[in-house]
């Protein structure tokens, strides 16, 4: 990188960086996150600003949640309170970037069998018209599940080519979506294992979180469908596909990743042999007591994002570690003594 005063330096020194206006522009992006507020937008939007990065959420505080107020701290970082669903207040806030990164949506299938219009209007066609709003050149880097692949092709490795074929209403927006965004030249699709780790606005609901939570509270999980196989990824790796995406992005644009734990695709009953090497006390026993909306019994290949010079940090261990000290911290115990 060449900048004034920094030569050929790969290493920038923080109070150069201060003062140079040439190598910020050169480095610093205005990005507009919808959802910023969510479960993955409260690690990647501090993130992004602790890179340099100018990012805008937008946002509705669907979940009442405050998880951005340590972001307020920098002068890069703007917050509007709206719905993501709204042009008027979209359109001029897409005007500004460089970058647009579509978390907002309503996220799991429970969640969206509450209400099937606003699951459509928020995963899908918010995302449509920011397709539609958006001039050629602005990038977009989209999350989307990987559910889908769990229909039909049990025991074999997804990749990317294998069709996406949700069947609840998440996973068909989710792809709807996917393909809006794919349609477009300058854009990058994750298509998310389910995700695991801490965030300030904590998902107890999501696979792994929920066990953990459940052997380190109860010691005790019933699971369904116990052979059922997934795959996953740690939220702080999530965030790391993002960053490598937009430093990479003229080289993987155009195109969607898997981004999953190569060494993690388990089946539940697996997850929670891991999961008892780390809390000994903890009991699973199995039994009929559900079945999965997708059908997700599936393995993939993240070979794709991992030729892209995409490596994941966080293993299931390091992540489950993690999720413990988490848990001494967090109670749901508002309608209990202790
Ligand atoms: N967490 C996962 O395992 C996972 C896996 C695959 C894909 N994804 C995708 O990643 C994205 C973020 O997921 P998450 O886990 O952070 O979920 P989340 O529910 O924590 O975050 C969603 C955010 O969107 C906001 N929001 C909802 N409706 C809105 C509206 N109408 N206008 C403005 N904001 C609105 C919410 O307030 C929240 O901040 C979603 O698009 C999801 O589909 C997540």
């Amino acid at each position: 990188m060449i900048c004034c005063g920094a030569g050929n330096s790969e290493l920038i020194h923080p109070a150069h960086f201060a003062r140079c206006a040439r190598l910020k522009k050169l480095i610093t992006m205005r990005i507009l996150i919808t959802g910023g507020a969510g479960y993955i937008g409260s690690i990647l939007t501090p993130t992004l600003l602790s890179q340099g990065h100018q990012v805008t959420v937008l946002d509705n505080f669907y979940f009442g949640q405050s998880t951005l107020l340590d972001c307020c701290q920098y002068e890069g970082f703007a917050i509007e309170r709206g719905d993501c669903r709204d042009e008027a207040v979209v359109k001029p806030l897409v005007a500004k970037a460089d970058v647009i990164i579509p978390l907002a949506a309503l996220v799991g299938v429970p969640l969206c069998n509450t209400d099937a219009i606003a699951t459509r209007t928020t995963n899908q066609e918010a995302v449509e018209m920011l397709c539609r709003l958006a001039g050629p050149d602005q990038w977009f880097l989209m999350p989307v599940t990987n559910s889908g692949y769990g229909i039909g092709e049990k025991g074999k490795f997804c990749t990317e080519d294998t069709p996406l074929r949700p069947i609840s209403s998440y996973g068909i927006t989710k792809v709807k979506a996917e393909e809006a965004v794919l349609a477009r030249k300058n854009s990058i699709s994750f298509r998310l294992a389910t995700v695991f780790g801490l965030s300030p606005r904590m998902r107890i609901d999501l696979l792994v979180n929920d066990f953990v939570h459940r052997a380190v509270t109860d010691r005790a999980v019933v699971i369904f469908e116990g052979h059922f196989k997934r795959n996953y990824i740690h939220i702080r790796d999530v965030v790391r596909a993002f960053l490598h995406g937009l430093a990479n992005f003229d080289k993987m644009k155009g195109k969607p990743y898997n981004v999953g734990l190569d060494d993690a695709n388990l089946s539940k009953l697996e997850l929670c042999e891991v999961i008892k090497k780390h809390l000994p006390k903890f009991v699973y026993l199995e039994a009929p007591v559900g079945e999965d909306p997708d059908k997700r019994d599936y393995i993939v290949s993240n070979a794709r994002i991992a030729a892209a010079g995409f490596k994941p940090e966080w293993g299931l261990d390091r992540g489950i570690q993690e999720l413990i000290k988490g848990y001494t911290i967090i109670r749901n115990s508002v309608y209990s003594n202790v």
